[in-house]
């Protein structure tokens, strides 16, 4: 009832006496100012005014069902669910009647490593454009000039005339999310992509299982999950939960990379898929604990072939994870048929050489179903010989020289030991995560060039469905700024304000993203009524 009578007099007062005023932002905020940084930003004082029912969205170039779906999107996150306001605005208010969307290529089905997120954005005091070369790029544009539109004293739509020339500093900017440990829900995994879509973060990469539990449901290996999940009908990801993840952030300009960490971390692959890990042994006899996976025999080979060549019909990105990281010897070490075998082939007691002997194997056969890795860099710092496009993960402490080396040897990479968001404690910490920076390392500008960019990690011990998005966000958008923004874009006090800014445009948008920085306010809270 109140609020109706509100309404009606905010409808009153714009049908009499809308003009254009100053905003007032809470303190310490920016009003409509864009995160991540833009590579070239300007804005200008002309303000101008959006109406919310007739403002257009319009395709002036090519389309295609991304773009279709982006523009109902979007219209929906600049002006929220709730009814239009009314208003006849005083002859010296500028309004803006449209927003001209300028694909100039046909779009690309899948993101890709390869992708092209350039765009401009053009916003004079009559009209707006947005081009881009590619459907990627005005997935970019349109999240940057939702982010330019913000509310007048009187709950109008405002914008100032602005000039964007954009692009990515690094091509993938991902997040790890773990769903082995703890089992995150579908809807909680959309709503991650969602904030990373309004962060130009492009890679969800999914590190889906692990020894605690094996929740990704095979088709041809149902087994797996049957015995190796939580719970195998509703601790599961079915082919279609897959498939719904991969279409939500594939519209968002998202790819979806999984991971499937081998030969170390694979407790839970062994419960449904018998003679697959070593066994381990104590005076001589098998003791009924199992350890890695056992390299020696060749149907591991055979399995793993038959479960990658799925993977990769599955998934439509070109890499997978493959992992290789903190694989322990001292089960290869109890077992009597491995110690055979390793004098057999010439390598006695070299227990690296055994893990490099999978690898290679391992690799080979992705080689063989022409498909791209990531790994970790321990599979490297083994001496493993990895194709020249295989990208390397570094996250262990002293990444700046493991950086140096890894380029060094001509491979590509990405970073994330100083991005371990799972890790918290008490007071802001974002500033810590804003400093780092992935070329901060002796080498060449081609050594510089062979970073591709960086993940944040969010391991799963001590989250689930609950708190995960709010442990993420908003500290999460200082790793996007650092890898999306300028080098040169890195002062934490200039950011502050609109890093601010930004966690109150997520939580209007319905993320629950938690407090940066101590005491103070949006002005639309969680959840309230706009
Ligand atoms: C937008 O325009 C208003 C009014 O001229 C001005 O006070 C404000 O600083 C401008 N904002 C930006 C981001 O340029
Ligand atoms: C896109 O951005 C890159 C810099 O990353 C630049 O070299 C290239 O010319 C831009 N392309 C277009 C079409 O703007
Ligand atoms: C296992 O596979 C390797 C490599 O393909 C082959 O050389 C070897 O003979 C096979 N061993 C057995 C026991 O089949
Ligand atoms: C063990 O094998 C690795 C290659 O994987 C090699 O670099 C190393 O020198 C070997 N160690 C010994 C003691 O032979």
């Amino acid at each position: 009832m109140h609020r109706c009578l509100t309404v009606l007099l905010i409808v009153a007062f714009f049908e009499s006496h809308l003009s254009v005023e100053a905003v007032n932002a809470p303190p310490g905020q920016t009003l409509g100012q864009p995160w991540p940084m833009p590579q070239s930003y300007q804005s200008y004082p002309d303000l101008l005014l959006l109406n919310s029912a007739t403002f257009n969205l319009s395709p002036v170039g090519h389309s295609c069902d991304i773009l279709q779906d982006a523009i109902r999107r979007y219209r929906l996150i600049i002006f929220g669910p709730s009814n239009a306001l009314k208003f006849r605005p005083k002859s010296n208010v500028n309004v803006l009647a449209n927003l001209d969307v300028n694909l100039m290529n046909e779009c690309e089905k899948y993101p890709s490593l390869e992708m092209k997120e350039n765009y401009t954005l053009t916003v004079t005091s009559s009209t707006a454009n947005l081009a881009s070369p590619t459907i990627w790029g005005i997935l970019r544009g349109l999240e940057t000039f939702s982010q330019l539109v913000y509310r007048g004293n009187y709950g109008e739509f405002l914008l100032n005339a602005t000039k964007i020339v954009d692009f990515p500093r690094f091509s993938h900017r991902g997040v790890l999310l773990d769903t082995s440990r703890h089992y995150l829900s579908k809807e909680v995994i959309k709503e991650n992509i969602e904030a990373m879509a309004y962060n130009k973060m492009n890679v969800f990469h999914w590190h889906i299982v692990d020894d605690q539990s094996f929740p990704y449901q095979s088709r041809k290996y149902p087994k797996l999950s049957d015995e190796g999940a939580y719970n195998r009908f509703t601790h599961i990801y079915t082919q279609n939960d897959v498939a719904e993840i991969i279409e939500f952030a594939r519209v968002r300009g998202i790819r979806v990379i999984p991971e499937y960490d081998t030969p170390g971390h694979s407790q839970s692959w062994g419960k449904g898929q018998k003679g697959l890990l070593t066994e381990c042994y104590s005076q001589g006899k098998p003791n009924g604990n199992f350890g890695p996976i056992n390299p020696i025999v060749n149907t591991t080979y055979t399995f793993l072939e038959g479960f990658f060549s799925e993977v990769q019909q599955v998934f439509p990105d070109k890499y997978t994870h493959m992992g290789g990281d903190e694989v322990s010897f001292d089960c290869w070490k109890s077992n009597p048929d491995i110690t055979k075998f390793m004098q057999q082939h010439g390598f006695p007691g070299n227990y690296s050489r055994l893990e490099q002997y999978y690898e290679q194997r391992l690799l080979n056969i992705m080689a063989k179903l022409n498909a791209g890795y990531i790994i970790w860099q321990e599979v490297v710092d083994n001496g493993v010989k990895v194709r020249p496009d295989t990208v390397v993960e570094i996250w262990k402490g002293g990444y700046q020289d493991e950086l140096a080396k890894v380029t060094k040897k001509g491979l590509r990479t990405i970073l994330s030991s100083c991005w371990y968001l799972n890790y918290i404690s008490y007071g802001g910490d974002w500033t810590k995560y804003y400093s780092c920076d992935p070329w901060d390392f002796e080498g060449t500008a081609e050594q510089k060039n062979l970073v591709i960019g960086g993940e944040s990690c969010m391991w799963g011990e001590y989250v689930d469905s609950t708190n995960v998005i709010s442990r993420l966000w908003p500290r999460n958008s200082a790793v996007a700024e650092r890898l999306w923004s300028a080098q040169s874009v890195k002062n934490p006090d200039k950011a502050k304000p609109r890093i601010e800014e930004n966690r109150c445009r997520m939580i209007r948008r319905g993320i629950r993203a938690e407090p940066l920085s101590g005491p103070g306010f949006c002005s639309q809270e969680f959840n309230s009524i706009p």
